[in-house]
């Protein structure tokens, strides 16, 4: 009843459990894990559209930060998120993303980062609806000239903080403009990532606008997600800290919703998966880079599983792949006492804490 396919725009989707836009994480190689655990629809991490527009070459074939914009193998549908408070900007950078061919594109309304905000971007766009329209209408236009019509979405938060809740006044100005789906993160920006996001605002919202509302928020497991689609009525959600180091949470909500059977992944099917992940970002970004860039994601599939601190302390040197190759063999062979099999539960919270902090997105 609550996994279906999904209608946004001209996008048709096959399933509503999407993989949230996290900066410093789902790079091209973490969207293909997700993909591969049954992901239906994935984003890229915030874009600057100034940077874009003033510098495409930079994100040339042969540049690292293409990354950021490339689709997976495996990809065949995927969402660029774009930030800026210019409408010329945004335009512009949007018809720059004809040469990677997204399904859509997404304006980024929720970024709590003053770097961004203080430039009236991001979770600064809360405060200035109209502006936020304005912007919509410029990436829309784009779209229709450029990139084949591709939905427009965007991202907001419930507002700017708790005496201003302008999701509402926000997600109308960009459906009037063209927005065909919005994702709330039911937090504000002044809580950032903390304290608890109010699912009831997802609700009000469904109620207000005509496209597809997605939830985004707390969203640590597989119960979660069927609570959210229970208590909000959301068309989608997508899963951001949740599913850092546990991309195997799509495919538990997926057998949650539709009554089959799910096995937990063992600590070795885990870990496998995490090397996998570093062979997919060492052909994009090169050994020495992948294996700094992949030290808090091992430490995210890590989380419960028992010494997994030792483990973490390890990590935290690991400068190669053979450094990497060691460490699982060290698990796995069960010289660290952890072992192959299942290991200890893993706790819903625990994956959670990774990201936190993170002062990004
Ligand atoms: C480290 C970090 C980076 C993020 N980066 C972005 C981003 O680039 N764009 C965006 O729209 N949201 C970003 N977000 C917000 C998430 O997409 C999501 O809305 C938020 O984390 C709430 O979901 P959760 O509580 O389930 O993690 C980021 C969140 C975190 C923790």
């Amino acid at each position: 009843m609550f996994y279906h396919p999904i209608q946004i725009g001209s996008l048709s989707l096959d399933g509503n459990l999407f993989l949230a836009p996290v900066a410093g994480y789902t790079d091209r190689a973490f969207r293909s894990i997700c993909i591969e655990q049954g992901a239906d629809f994935t984003f890229t991490e915030l874009v600057s559209s100034e940077a874009l527009a003033r510098n495409p070459h930079l994100y040339g074939a042969e540049n690292s930060k293409t990354n950021i914009l490339r689709r997976a193998d495996n990809e065949a549908r995927y969402c660029v998120q774009l930030f800026g408070a210019n409408p010329d900007a945004m335009f512009k950078a949007a018809a720059l993303l004809e040469a990677w061919r997204p399904s859509a594109v997404d304006v980024n309304a929720g970024c709590p980062v003053p770097k961004v905000t203080k430039t009236g971007a991001g979770a600064a766009l809360m405060k200035t609806p109209g502006l936020l329209g304005r912007i919509v209408e410029s990436v829309v236009r784009a779209s229709e000239q450029f990139l084949g019509g591709v939905p427009v979405t965007v991202k907001i938060r419930s507002g700017w903080d708790l005496d201003s809740l302008s999701y509402a006044t926000a997600a109308i100005a960009a459906v009037e403009a063209g927005a065909a789906m919005v994702s709330l993160h039911s937090r504000t920006r002044a809580q950032v990532y903390t304290g608890k996001s109010d699912w009831s605002l997802i609700a009000d919202l469904v109620s207000r606008i005509r496209v597809p509302v997605v939830g985004s928020g707390d969203l640590y497991s597989a119960h979660d997600a069927e609570r959210m689609f229970r208590e909000t009525g959301c068309a989608a959600l997508m899963f951001a800290r949740g599913a850092l180091g546990n991309p195997f949470i799509f495919a538990e909500t997926r057998a949650l919703l539709t009554g089959l059977p799910w096995v937990r992944p063992s600590v070795a099917e885990r870990l496998e998966t995490c090397f996998r992940q570093l062979m997919l970002l060492t052909r994009d970004a090169g050994e020495k880079i992948a294996c700094r860039e992949m030290r808090k994601q091992f430490c995210a599939y890590t989380r419960g599983i028992e010494r997994g601190a030792e483990m973490r302390n390890r990590l935290t040197h690991a400068e190669t792949i053979d450094d990497y190759r060691e460490i699982l063999d060290w698990i796995l062979t069960g010289e660290s006492g952890i072992g192959g099999a299942n290991g200890e539960g893993r706790s819903d919270s625990e994956g959670a804490e990774e990201a936190g902090g993170g002062d990004t997105g």
